[in-house]
């Protein structure tokens, strides 16, 4: 049942006590369980049955604004006031819908000031009506990735725990993100946090590299793939109290809801047909679909979209998963045994993801069950694409004046082959979410366009040309080669 006119009740700071708001706390996602903790515990798992926690909240406490145009208000602040600059954050703008911790402990770069761009003439061009396909941008933020978002919800918390050392495993942009705010984030007597990222040796692209290195991170290049990191991170956060910033983390996927905010947002409050998403952790899957239940819950929407979760083939354990072995949700009681045989299989086969869209190159999706959450919630499917279609598809992001990077492509991609199969139609309003910079991985789109890594659809590769006008009047004039 929605309900309205809540009303949220914070604490005053209290040095001696963790201040959080009154109305949240954290639950475990499995509905045998359901177990309770409060926010200032430092989880990252149910203690009592293991499965994933989600940040909780009473919302027949909070205050929320009774119409989600309220939001928009606040967009056009600036100023230095703690207020104003929270107002100015595409996160914070939304506060009330993520009352955690209050206004003055809130983190903020000014990340999430990200627009939705209609998209035509790419809509045209893959067989869409004029009016119908939105790109959500989110490499216009700070560190060039959506994880901004993730990481001022997060540094939040780790400020007020008083964290000296925060650490993650990364594909590159958890820890580019991370490493920039862990410059600005200074604990409570002014020194920046640590950054302790986990990389797999030979498997980050470099402009995501180049960040983390530059913001001064300890950069630990570990044998193996990303899920080995990741494995490693979780072990040596509980050992070494590092504080776990990867998409395990709830808080994380509190700030990530907003993207969803800012998508109504762009479409007057008005809600889209589909979400399509690329699949990695699933952490951004996870987020939108809690996003849109509690919107629904709190009366704000009154129907939620479907949405398309988008794997690369070569890092397809979600898709298999739930195309092949029937996964499903059930209420909170999902095939447990089912999970664990499918892992135990990949463990005994060394299985190792292998794409091109290196920021989602994950066998073992930390965010699995709630993924499969948002799937039931949004009446959700699961593709796969393979890396040409990928680089396809980014190249015509490019070529029509966007541009992202290869994993975030694979929503375009996935948006394509789903027209194909009509289970889309040229008029659906579709958000596709572009997660990454274009300029995270360039070495990838070089080699494409020079044809080092395929033969590509849309190629625009560099002409060898002579020093004399004749020769590039004639090169000019040789026509388009698109
Ligand atoms: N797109 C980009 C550009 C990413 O960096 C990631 C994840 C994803 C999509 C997948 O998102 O995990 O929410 O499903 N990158 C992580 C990292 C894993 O370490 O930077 P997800």
């Amino acid at each position: 049942m929605p309900r309205h006119n809540a009303r949220l009740r914070s604490t005053a700071f209290d040095a001696t006590m963790f201040p959080m708001t009154e109305v949240a706390f954290q639950r475990c996602i499995a509905a045998s369980c359901s177990a309770r903790y409060g926010i200032e515990e430092v989880l990252f798992s149910c203690p009592k049955c293991g499965s994933l926690l989600d940040v909780h909240y009473d919302w027949d406490r909070a205050e929320v604004p009774g119409s989600l145009a309220t939001f928009a208000s606040r967009w056009a602040t600036c100023g230095r006031s703690t207020e104003a600059r929270a107002d100015y954050s595409g996160v914070w703008r939304f506060r009330e819908l993520l009352p955690f911790a209050p206004l003055e402990k809130l983190v903020t770069l000014g990340e999430g000031r990200t627009t939705l761009q209609q998209a035509d003439s790419l809509a045209t061009t893959i067989g869409m009506k004029s009016k119908s396909l939105f790109l959500q941008y989110e490499g216009f933020n700070p560190s060039g990735s959506f994880k901004d978002n993730g990481m001022a919800a997060a540094f939040t918390v780790a400020r007020l725990l008083g964290k000296r050392r925060v650490a993650c495993a990364s594909t590159g942009n958890t820890s580019a993100s991370m490493a920039l705010f862990s410059r600005h984030a200074r604990s409570n007597d002014g020194i920046p946090l640590e950054a302790i990222v986990f990389v797999g040796g030979g498997k980050i692209a470099f402009g995501k590299l180049a960040q983390a290195l530059d913001f001064g991170a300890k950069t630990l290049q570990i044998e193996g793939d990303f899920d080995t990191c990741m494995k490693l991170v979780r072990d040596a956060a509980q050992a070494l109290d590092l504080y776990l910033m990867n998409s395990v983390n709830p808080f994380r996927l509190e700030g990530q809801k907003t993207i969803m905010y800012r998508v109504l947002e762009g479409l007057d409050w008005q809600v889209p047909d589909w979400i399509v998403v690329p699949g990695g952790n699933l952490g951004n899957t996870s987020a939108f679909g809690k996003a849109f239940v509690e919107l629904n819950y709190l009366g704000l929407v009154d129907r939620i979209p479907r949405i398309v979760i988008v794997n690369a083939a070569g890092a397809n354990t979600f898709c298999t998963l739930v195309n092949e072995h029937g996964l499903r949700w059930n209420d909170g009681q999902w095939d447990r045994p089912c999970v664990d045989d499918y892992q135990c299989r990949m463990n005994k086969a060394n299985y190792e993801a292998h794409t091109v869209a290196s920021a989602i190159e994950i066998g073992r999706p930390v965010n699995l069950t709630k993924a499969l959450r948002t799937l039931d919630a949004m009446d959700g499917i699961v593709r796969q694409v393979t890396d040409n279609e990928i680089l396809d598809a980014k190249a015509l992001v490019g070529a029509h004046g966007y541009g992202c990077e290869p994993a975030s492509a694979a929503s375009v991609a996935g948006l394509r082959l789903l027209l194909k199969e009509k289970v889309i139609s040229p008029s659906d309003r579709v958000v596709c979410i572009l997660t990454g910079h274009a300029l995270k991985d360039a070495s990838t789109t070089v080699d494409y366009h020079c044809a080092k890594t395929s033969v590509g659809c849309f190629v625009n590769a560099p002409i060898q040309c002579p020093t004399n006008i004749d020769a590039i009047a004639k090169t000019l004039n040789a026509g388009d080669r698109r």
